[in-house]
């Protein structure tokens, strides 16, 4: 369309912004990589964040890659705030959309949600996927650790480790084979 002569600046426009988002996307993805090569405490650009929107971006763009039989469910409770990394943060929670997604390929429901328990805030992540076996559940973590994927790298999930922990906060999963899968973030609730 760029090559064709007189094409509509609108168009030229809308197109300009999706390059750039993707020019974006990629750069933050080589940042997450080094900054989990490198090894020590990434220095975080921690602001006070509502968690309402941030899901909801997060699930206008799983609804964006997953396929029409996966139902995108969001559940955040309004109000819930933290001090938080939105870029590193946002990347870690679409590495679990992303498995979440994969573990459905003839469909399912994907759940994002965002509660309040006693002191904490909790962040979940579910699918009715083919889940996890018990043996394989503390491996998932490992760099290159990847399972029942032709492109998988293996390297996601020890990114979302590395980004909760970097907060100080707490990630875990739990997991039924052949029904799904859970992963929740646990972060102390901040007044
Ligand atoms: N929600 C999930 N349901 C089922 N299996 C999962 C889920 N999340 C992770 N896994 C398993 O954990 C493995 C490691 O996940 P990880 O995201 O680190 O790597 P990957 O998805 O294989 O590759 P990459 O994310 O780099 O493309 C996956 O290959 C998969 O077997
Ligand atoms: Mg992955």
């Amino acid at each position: 369309m760029l090559k064709s002569g007189g094409a509509d600046p609108d168009r030229v426009a809308l197109l300009a912004g999706v390059v750039k988002r993707s020019a974006d996307n990629i750069y933050g993805l080589i940042e997450d990589i080094f900054d989990f090569v490198k090894s020590g405490h990434t220095h975080l650009r921690k602001e006070r964040q509502p968690l309402e929107p941030l899901l909801e971006a997060l699930a206008y763009q799983a609804k964006s890659i997953a396929p029409a039989k996966v139902e995108t469910l969001l559940a955040a409770e309004p109000g819930l705030a933290l001090s938080l990394d939105r870029r590193r943060l946002s990347r870690a929670l679409f590495n679990l959309i992303k498995n979440a997604i994969e573990a459905m390929p003839t469909g399912g429901v994907l759940s994002l949600s965002a509660r309040r328990a006693a002191d904490t805030v909790e962040i979940e992540v579910a699918d009715t996927g083919v889940g996890i076996e018990p043996e394989r559940l503390e491996r998932i973590w490992d760099q290159f650790y990847t399972h029942g994927k032709a492109q998988g790298t293996g390297l996601g999930m020890a990114i979302v480790k590395k980004i909760v922990e970097d907060h100080g906060w707490r990630v875990a999963a739990r997991s039924t084979l052949g029904q799904g899968t859970a992963f929740t973030i646990t972060a102390p609730a901040e007044e």
